[in-house]
């Protein structure tokens, strides 16, 4: 395969197994172009987060495993790699619930971030660059990040994974629990980046109307058990879906297809899936 064409990564047919026994993702692939932003969507325990954690080594901290299948950087395997392998690699994700370090200042836990780098002036101007992106976080450099706003969190969430320079961001629900200004704000610092450092970006939601604003195009992952979503307020999801369906992933007979982003404005409710949505129909 040419350069042109090989995807920055490439996720192949994967499995992956808890303890041993729990198979959570059977046959899932899926591959995000270099400098482009692609979503994940689905319900409450479809496998977003699992295949974001595959991607990045965090899922070998769970006890779970890639048994099948690889995941590919550039056409390189880094699935039988640790995370810290990974991110040396230049992938990163911003895990899901804004994990930060509640008892260091937003300053410390942004450089935390920066582990893999040793030079102070570059240190320097990475924080600077994060501190451009997030005014607030300047103001609240010195701040115990136990004690910011969600919001904040979730801005120092993502201002760590930046400060190790990724080429790909994983990003785990950034919308969750935020009230809808914010979450605009965030979407909205996340496309700058993309457009601006080229930052490559895999974006699992359920806030699919902010997901498919953002992303070039989005894979839905369906627990096909339970067959739910794919309704309205979801109905951007399924008429596109319709269109170039491709069989793309099954985890516990779960389906994705590829979407393009919607032309029309989408639902200002998030369009969620398994939300809010009335009672799961059934999609075959
Ligand atoms: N550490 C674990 N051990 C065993 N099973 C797990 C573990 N983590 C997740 N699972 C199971 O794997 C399935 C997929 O979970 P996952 O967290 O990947 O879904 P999700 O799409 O991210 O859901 P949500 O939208 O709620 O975050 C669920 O059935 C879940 O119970
Ligand atoms: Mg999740």
């Amino acid at each position: 395969m040419s350069d042109a064409a090989r995807p920055l990564l490439s996720v192949n047919n994967i499995e992956v197994i808890y303890d041993h026994v729990i198979l959570v993702l059977k046959g899932v692939s899926l591959q995000v172009p270099e400098g482009g932003i692609v979503a994940l969507l689905g319900a409450n325990g479809a496998g977003k987060s699992t295949t974001l954690k595959a991607i990045s080594g965090l899922l070998r901290t769970e006890r779970g495993e890639v048994t099948k299948g690889s995941i590919e950087l550039l056409g390189a395997p880094i699935h039988r790699g640790g995370p810290a392998e990974v991110v040396r690699h230049g992938i990163v994700q911003v895990m899901e619930g804004r994990h930060v370090f509640e008892h260091l200042t937003v300053e410390e836990n942004l450089l935390t971030g920066a582990y893999t780098q040793r030079n102070g002036r570059s240190l320097k101007r990475d924080l600077d660059l994060v501190y451009g992106y997030f005014p607030r976080l300047a103001e609240r450099r010195s701040s115990q990040a136990g004690y910011i706003s969600g919001g904040e969190q979730q801005m120092v969430a993502i201002g760590r994974a930046l400060m190790a320079r990724p080429k790909l961001m994983l990003l785990d629900e950034p919308s969750m629990g935020l009230a809808p200004m914010l979450v605009a704000e965030i979407y909205e610092i996340v496309a700058r980046l993309n457009r601006d450092h080229k930052v490559a970006v895999l974006l699992a939601e359920q806030n699919a109307t902010m997901a498919l604003r953002a992303a070039q195009y989005a894979y839905v992952m369906e627990n096909g058990r339970r067959r739910q979503a794919l309704q309205a307020p979801q109905a951007v999801a399924v008429v596109i879906s319709k269109e170039g369906a491709e069989g793309l992933c099954a985890g516990r007979r779960a389906k994705a297809w590829a979407l393009r982003a919607p032309a029309s404005p989408a639902q200002p409710d998030g369009g969620r899936f398994g939300r809010g949505a009335g009672p799961p129909s059934e999609v075959s």
